[in-house]
């Protein structure tokens, strides 16, 4: 049996493509438009194995997903196709419309035609599993309870607001079609093969760089931190096991500020690759202004995996932030070829 994974070039695409074949037999089709964020590196070290495939293409090309279901008998789609940054669906939200909300409506509906005219066994085995957003639940006070699964969706930003259209479509599909599908709503990732752009990855690159670490507004919103490969295998336990329909939040239970994240950050940098004049990389730390209707707190409560799967992270937050630093200081060199071009100005100009 294969799996059709979307976005698999991205940060989480790429890391659950990698975990999968450490963990299961099955072949992997990998879709990716390769947009900005999409980086084939990422998948480097499968380009010799016969059992995954790398397809450049779009979720919104109907026949080209719809060949691809059909000749590779997918079992299974793990949707990770999306425009994901917050500032980037600031600057231009288009492409979070076309994408995020069309997108997940043509795949959804490629995947709806080619369900239908499977045999009773596969049919009954097919599983649509949508990764969505913690953002969808909008922000929340500092009293408030973290976000569960029944949760009204109060999204506040371009972004979120294309991510919360994009699940009301998955749960309509099962609701109206009865397509097996999954929605899960997932807290800030980090590890691995980011993008840049994201606030983790950004201050490593921006502090090896000497640059300042833009701390939007008073850096005290808060954000619950996952590492990726817990996401992963959260994601493999929910294909297994989940119940068709269901939605699933999942969290790493680390709700940290901004700057916390970024103050932990500088100290690991501090040990392992101080800076040259020995000043700390905290030093770097720069107030600017706050990102327009910026969420102030997200905080997930997952317990419905942990009851249902017994699924738990295993990283914790200074071990996942370490490894995740370890790895973009092997990865300087690559970090260096991303480009910022059009955005980067704006974001210099938006922020300043
Ligand atoms: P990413 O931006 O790193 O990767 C997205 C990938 O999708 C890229 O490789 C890109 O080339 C590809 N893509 C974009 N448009 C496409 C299209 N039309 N057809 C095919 N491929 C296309 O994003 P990510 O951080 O890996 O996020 C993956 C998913 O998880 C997204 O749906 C995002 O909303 C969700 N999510 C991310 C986080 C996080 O912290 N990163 C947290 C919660 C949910
Ligand atoms: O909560 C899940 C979401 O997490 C995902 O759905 C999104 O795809 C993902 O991008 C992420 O969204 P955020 O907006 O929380 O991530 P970002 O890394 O852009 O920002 C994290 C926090 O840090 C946020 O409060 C904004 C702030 N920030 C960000 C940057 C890039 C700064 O203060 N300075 C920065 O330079």
């Amino acid at each position: 049996m294969t799996i059709l994974v979307t976005g698999a070039a991205g940060f989480i695409g790429s890391n659950f493509v990698l975990d999968w074949f450490d963990c299961s037999e099955e072949d992997v089709i990998s879709l990716d438009l390769l947009t900005y964020a999409g980086n084939l590196e990422n998948l480097s070290s499968l380009s010799h194995n016969s059992h995954h495939h790398f397809i450049k293409g779009n979720i919104r090309d109907r026949d080209l997903v719809s060949t691809l279901l059909k000749k590779y008998q997918i079992r299974a789609i793990v949707n990770l196709a999306a425009e994901s940054h917050v500032d980037r669906s600031i600057q231009e939200s288009k492409d979070f419309i076309e994408t995020n909300i069309l997108g997940t409506y043509d795949l959804l509906e490629s995947a709806r035609y080619y369900w239908n005219h499977l045999d009773k066994k596969l049919k009954q085995d097919f599983r649509f599993l949508h990764i969505s957003s913690d953002e969808v639940y909008g922000s929340l006070n500092s009293s408030d309870q973290p976000s569960n699964e029944e949760d009204p969706y109060k999204p506040n930003s371009p972004y979120s607001s294309s991510k919360a259209a994009s699940n009301h479509l998955v749960r309509a599909w099962f609701q109206t079609y009865k397509l097996p599908v999954f929605i899960i709503n997932s807290s800030n990732n980090y590890g691995l093969y980011q993008y840049p752009e994201k606030l983790i990855p950004l201050c490593i690159l921006n502090a090896l760089k000497g640059k300042p670490l833009t701390i939007y507004g008073d850096g005290l919103q808060i954000r619950d931190w996952l590492y990726v490969q817990d996401h992963c295998s959260a994601l493999r336990e929910i294909l297994k096991r989940g119940q068709i329909g269901e939605t699933y939040n999942i969290g790493g239970c680390n709700e940290k500020t901004n700057l916390e994240v970024v103050r932990t950050l500088c100290t690991i940098l501090d040990e392992l690759k101080p800076r040259l004049d020995g000043k700390s990389y905290s030093d770097q730390i720069t107030f600017v202004k706050d990102r327009p209707g910026h969420d102030r707190r997200y905080a997930i409560d997952a317990s419905k995996l942990v009851r249902d799967f017994n699924w738990k992270p295993k990283e914790s937050f200074e071990t996942g932030l370490r490894k995740t630093v370890l790895w973009y200081l092997k990865h300087e060199g690559r970090m260096n070829d991303f480009m910022y071009g059009e955005y980067h100005h704006w974001i210099q100009k938006q922020y300043s």
